[in-house]
């Protein structure tokens, strides 16, 4: 699929992953909407391919009307959706004090992860059934964002994990199902990359992660590495139903 001149929706636009991969398709002349927040400055000047919506993932009611304003600015061909936006999340399921696990907070963390990034998903490929098709048939592509934590998870990611293993989960059967339309699945499920949601991470616990890298034992750059495969998987249409990590090779085991 050709990014120039198309629109992609990217959710969690406003920093981290998100805000790498708006800014790499904004470069290469697409439209690009940020659901969330964003950083104003890069938007300047842009606006004629840029729109910026405040819109809960999670919300049946604010992704629809969003999607709304998407058509009305840019037309009815929403091309491409990539799900960011996300939280983490730490608690044991029985801590140290002896108490369960908030079943709130665990319901959080699925609810914005796991849920949020399906009613994202389902709402946009609705629009995207309606669309005119492209080259053989190709309607529009999802990706959604995992983690290595689905099949890594560490003592304390319980709910992260559980929600990051639901999105990798859904990429086969939600491929299956949305096959016929032309419409693709793929899920990056990345390593540690240096954005907000890490930043809490103290030096000892990076570098014990870093110790689990094989090649190159760093971080994972949003921009350059995590940006430039999403930008692959729109382009080349071949990639559909997938799991991809980008890690270095990394394999956590316990930590
Ligand atoms: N940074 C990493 O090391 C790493 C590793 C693996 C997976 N991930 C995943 O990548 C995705 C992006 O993470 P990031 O590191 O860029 O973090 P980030 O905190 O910089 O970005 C997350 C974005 O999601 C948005 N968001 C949160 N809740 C939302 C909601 N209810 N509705 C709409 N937007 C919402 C936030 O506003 C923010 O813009 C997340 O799903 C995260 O789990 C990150």
């Amino acid at each position: 699929m050709y990014i120039k001149g198309n629109t992609f929706i990217v959710t969690g636009g406003g920093s981290g992953l998100g805000l790498s991969t708006a800014q790499e398709l904004l470069k290469l002349e697409a439209n690009v909407i940020d659901l969330k927040n964003t950083e104003e400055s890069f938007y300047k000047g842009r606006e004629k391919n840029f729109l910026f919506i405040q819109a809960d993932i999670t919300s049946e009611k604010e992704i629809t009307k969003a999607i709304q304003q998407v058509i009305e600015k840019f037309g009815k061909n929403i091309r491409g959706v990539i799900n960011c936006g996300g939280i983490g999340g730490v608690g044991k399921t029985v801590g140290s004090n002896g108490m369960p696990l908030d079943l709130d907070l665990f319901k959080f963390v699925v609810n914005v992860n796991l849920i949020g990034t399906f009613n994202v998903c389902r709402l946009v490929a609705a629009q995207m059934v309606k669309q005119k098709p492209l080259e053989e048939g190709e309607r529009g592509v999802i990706i959604n964002v995992s983690s290595i934590a689905y099949q890594d998870g560490q003592m304390g990611q319980v709910s992260y994990s559980a929600s990051k293993g639901g999105i990798a989960s859904m990429t086969l059967p939600m491929t299956r199902d949305l096959s016929k339309f032309g419409i693709r699945v793929v899920t990056v499920a990345p390593g540690p990359f240096e954005t907000p949601m890490i930043s809490h991470l103290n030096e000892r616990s990076k570098q014990k992660i870093l110790n689990q890298t094989e090649f190159p034992a760093r971080p994972g750059k949003s921009d350059g590495e995590f940006n430039k495969l999403v930008i692959h998987l729109i382009e080349n249409t071949y990639m559909n139903g997938e799991i991809i990590r980008i890690d270095g090779g990394i394999r956590l085991g316990k930590l």
